[in-house]
């Protein structure tokens, strides 16, 4: 029996106009109301994934790339996903939620009540999904971190969200409808904390989490100190990287040394890597769509160049096609998974215009060169990840809207049950127990 993995969705857009660039937009669904995500987060429960994460940037750009960010609608507007979550909560059960939350820019007491909040109204299925960038911080009239002490200000950040998460000890909480004795104050901790960026006294103004059960903590940087901060901190790494066997396995060695240098069991970090399938008909459609894209119109190259300026948060449209790519011109906050992803193993003298057709080329699943294939080449592919790298699971990247999903995941969903790959039913209550459950 192949191993059973999890599954989740990063939606990787974040709350903006699902669908843009693409004919689904013309379903006519309303990005700006919650019924698309609704019925989008439906088909993922059903399709027996653990969890959604959704990106999220707090500001429209820079002055000077306002029109690049906004004009293809992949930069922004972008709504705020913490707001979201309750409307998908309504429509799910057991769906976890993480929606993106910026250590640098939401206080944490605020961040600790609100986040509290989800969990009690989600009934134990929320995340956050914990970020350090700081290219918003002029809107905030907070100072812009370098790499290195956003991540110590985002340490200190989650030690004090969750302190104020347990400022309620074990029995404060009474509800005796005898006495009308709600709560008992001399079990609530008035601490006082004095850091190096924040200071604030607890206790938290809502009320604690049965058994201890915390909102589950999810990160996606993938420098040493992004590694570090999961190895103390996360129970769900984001994880951007080559997928093949030798990758995942170096990466999920530097989380599990991570997490045992912070004295923690390794199997408690769920390491998800992002995948992005493209699944077809047959073999012949493969040879299609691989070939098809060795030669990009400037169009498409165009697009491709946009796509990555957003990723990288660099404005590539203004470079020389003809020459190298200089990478210093990613600030130190840009994720390293990214510039890899674009950079690959290619020769430093190669031009620009050579790494963005790279880019906008398909590849085929079933030699390593890509993610376009059947879906039995595509269930082979999760299978021997799982058994020979021993992955924990898939985050697949994509929009939250129906088109999507079901092109992703309606043929590959019951190819997964049947090899024994993707759960069919969920075990106790929440989301950490849904990680746990297996
Ligand atoms: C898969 C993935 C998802 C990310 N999602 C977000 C996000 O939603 N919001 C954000 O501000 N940064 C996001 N980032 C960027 C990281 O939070 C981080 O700022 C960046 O990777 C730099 O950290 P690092 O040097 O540790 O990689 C994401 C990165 C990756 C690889």
């Amino acid at each position: 029996m192949a191993r059973l993995q999890h599954f989740g969705w990063f939606f990787g857009r974040g709350f903006g106009p699902q669908g843009w660039l693409r004919d689904d937009y013309l379903w006519g669904h309303r990005w700006d109301r919650p019924a698309v995500y609704q019925q989008s987060a439906k088909a993922l429960e059903q399709a027996g994934l653990d969890l959604l994460i959704i990106e999220d940037s707090l500001s429209p750009g820079p002055a000077e790339q306002l029109d690049l960010r906004v004009r293809s609608a992949l930069g922004a507007p972008k709504l705020d996903p913490l707001l979201l979550t309750p409307y998908l909560f309504a429509a799910t059960e057991h769906l976890g939620v993480a929606p993106t939350v910026n250590a640098g820019v939401h206080p944490p007491y605020l961040a600790a009540r609100q986040f509290a909040t989800l969990q009690h109204l989600g009934d134990y299925r929320v995340g956050l999904n914990v970020v350090t960038d700081v290219k918003g911080s002029r809107h905030f009239g907070i100072p812009e971190l370098d790499h290195d002490a956003s991540y110590d200000r985002a340490e200190e950040w989650m030690q004090v969200v969750r302190r104020l998460w347990h400022s309620w000890a074990d029995g404060a909480v009474l509800e005796d409808t005898e006495s009308w004795r709600f709560a008992d104050g001399t079990k609530l901790d008035a601490f006082q904390h004095r850091g190096e960026y924040f200071s604030l006294d607890g206790p938290l103004n809502a009320t604690p989490f049965d058994g201890g059960d915390d909102p589950v903590i999810v990160s996606p940087g993938g420098s040493g100190r992004g590694l570090a901060f999961a190895g103390h901190n996360s129970d769900v790494q984001l994880a951007l990287a080559p997928l093949t066997v030798e990758s995942v396995r170096a990466y999920r060695a530097r989380i599990h040394a991570a997490a045992e240098a912070e004295g923690r069991d390794p199997r408690a970090i769920t390491i998800l890597f992002v995948f992005t399938p493209e699944i077809v008909a047959s073999r012949e459609e493969v040879d299609r769509l691989v070939e098809g894209s060795a030669h990009p119109a400037d169009r498409d190259l165009q697009e491709v160049i946009e796509r990555q300026s957003i990723i990288t948060e660099t404005d590539l449209t203004r470079l020389d096609l003809d020459r190298p790519l200089d990478v210093a011109v990613f600030g130190q906050h840009v994720s390293q998974g990214s510039i890899k992803s674009l950079v690959g193993s290619a020769d430093p003298a190669t031009p620009l215009r050579e790494l963005f057709r790279a880019k906008y080329r398909k590849g085929r699943i079933s030699d390593g060169s890509g993610s376009v294939g059947t879906v039995e080449q595509v269930a082979d592919f999760l299978e021997e990840l799982g058994d020979d790298a021993d992955n924990d699971g898939f985050i697949f990247n994509g929009d939250l809207h129906p088109s999507t999903v079901h092109r992703t995941l309606d043929a590959l969903v019951p190819v997964l049950r049947r090899r024994g790959i993707l759960r069919s039913s969920f075990g106790g209550r929440g989301l950490r127990s849904h990680l746990n459950d297996f």
